[in-house]
């Protein structure tokens, strides 16, 4: 009997005292209300394609690839294959004072998908890793070059980048961060973007908020200029509600930055590897950062996997003085792990080769179109979408933030379709094999999901 099987379908199976079955009890699962998800488990046991098999045998259309990550289907059999091939030639090697050639080559293969100039390469095992190798680079490189006063760090308001204390730190979620205490000293915020007062319905990069990055003017100013290392912005905010950047806001920061002698800093964890129809944001904006984090993308979700890109001039400032000298102590037991790598190389293959990128630009127009024809349902009171990344914004409940949409979402399964809430937003994020009659199915199972929790407070807007 599968493991699956000997789990409670509901609260009456469970354990009187604790609520909770034994066989659920020693799994501390990550973001979420534990007590309340074990009471009534909702297990996924197979996945092929655009598709997940759940325990109780009903098939969901998986609208959010995974966690954001499995761009090219799950099971994609390019994908499988390589991991398989790898793992009966080598199993693990270190790359501290040693090496393997598929490092190599995968690193080689990221600087040419990367945004010109982005030519090396730094691996980790997840965006959280990336986010915090990306922010002591940037403190090592001012170091390295001998301005040791830049210590400061910005991020923005409502920004997630993992939960490493970097991460946390520069961080935007108010209870990601009180939960820990201090955290990382010298680190201040932008404002965020989301104005639903002038922006609401926009399509694509919103029009207004621009200014929202002149705010990067007042706080160099405020902690003086010479004193920071580094911004650092999910190019469109993901976990937060999908929020693309105002128009000519990344342009700003860029040349903020430039002014000030800051390094910028990309995290694509989400927006990298084709969501949003390129290579990477940087590549759909026009606008390059000093250094990219990456992660999810970059191996399908396939095995655990993230990069740092960065600039020639970051990585050179760190080559220099003694040959014999180790240039940054910092890395991972499996950075560069053989078997990431050959995942990574065969999903670089799958977007390239098969072309899943210029498929989902393709189809980025009618995905906006769909999403967006969700408008006037009552309680939909914005709706954002950049690539095959969309955000489906609702009127919170008095009964607390978020359970609106966590009632939409759990009726969209009921519905055959998986979709993610984050805060009051449902958020869509579908793999990029996806077509046109999989987009109208999770438009629909939405429009009705939203009908059917309807409350009569919840306007048209
Ligand atoms: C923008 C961004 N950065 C970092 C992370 C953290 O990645 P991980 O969960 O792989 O540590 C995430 C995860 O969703 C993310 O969206």
């Amino acid at each position: 009997m599968a493991f699956a099987d000997t789990l409670p379908s509901s609260s009456a199976a469970a354990a009187p005292t604790t609520g909770i079955a034994p066989s659920l009890d020693a799994f501390w699962m990550p973001f979420t209300p534990n007590r309340k998800f074990k009471q009534s488990p909702r297990l996924i046991v197979g996945g092929e394609g655009l598709h997940y098999d759940l325990a109780d045998g009903r098939r969901v259309l998986d609208a959010i690839a995974g966690l954001w990550c499995v761009n090219a289907g799950h099971r994609n059999p390019r994908i499988s294959a390589a991991m398989k091939a790898q793992i009966d030639v080598l199993d693990y090697a270190s790359n501290f004072q040693i090496g393997h050639p598929a490092a190599f080559e995968l690193a080689q293969r990221l600087a040419r998908f990367a945004p010109e100039g982005m030519n090396h390469v730094f691996f980790t095992n997840s965006g959280s890793e990336s986010v915090d190798t990306a922010l002591k680079i940037a403190l090592a490189y001012h170091r390295a070059r001998g301005d040791a006063g830049r210590y400061r760090l910005i991020g923005r308001e409502r920004a997630y980048h993992g939960v490493g204390f970097g991460g946390i730190s520069v961080g935007g979620i108010g209870r990601q961060r009180s939960t820990f205490g201090p955290l990382l000293n010298g680190v201040d915020h932008l404002p965020h973007t989301h104005d639903l007062v002038r922006n609401a319905f926009s399509r694509g990069e919103p029009e207004h908020g621009i200014d929202k990055a002149d705010a990067l003017e007042a706080l160099l100013a405020l902690h003086d200029a010479s004193t920071v290392a580094a911004v650092i912005v999910e190019p469109v905010a993901g976990s937060t509600g999908v929020l693309p950047p105002p128009r000519g806001y990344l342009k700003r920061l860029r040349e903020i930055c430039d002014r000030h002698g800051v390094l910028l800093i990309f995290d694509e964890v989400i927006t990298g590897f084709g969501r949003l129809g390129a290579n990477f944001a940087a590549d759909l904006f026009g606008v390059t950062p000093d250094i990219i984090t990456a992660a999810k993308g970059l191996t399908n979700g396939a095995v655990p996997m993230g990069a740092v890109l960065m600039r020639d001039a970051i990585h050179d400032a760190f080559m220099q003085g003694s040959v014999g000298a180790i240039e940054l102590s910092h890395g991972y037991t499996y950075s560069g792990h053989p078997l990431a790598c050959a995942a990574a190389m065969a999903t670089l293959d799958a977007y390239t080769e098969d072309g899943l990128i210029a498929q989902a630009a393709a189809l980025s127009p009618f995905f906006e179109d769909a999403i967006h024809g969700l408008r006037g349902l009552p309680g939909v009171i914005d709706i954002r979408n950049t690539g095959l990344l969309g955000g489906i914004e609702l009127q919170a409940w008095a009964d607390g933030p978020g359970t609106h949409a966590q009632a939409v979402a759990q009726q969209c399964v009921e519905l055959g379709v998986l979709v993610r809430s984050v805060g009051d937003t449902i958020a869509l994020s579908p793999p990029l094999t996806i077509g046109r009659e999989h987009i109208e199915q999770i438009v629909d199972a939405l429009r009705t999901a939203i009908a059917q929790t309807a409350r009569p407070t919840d306007k048209e807007a």
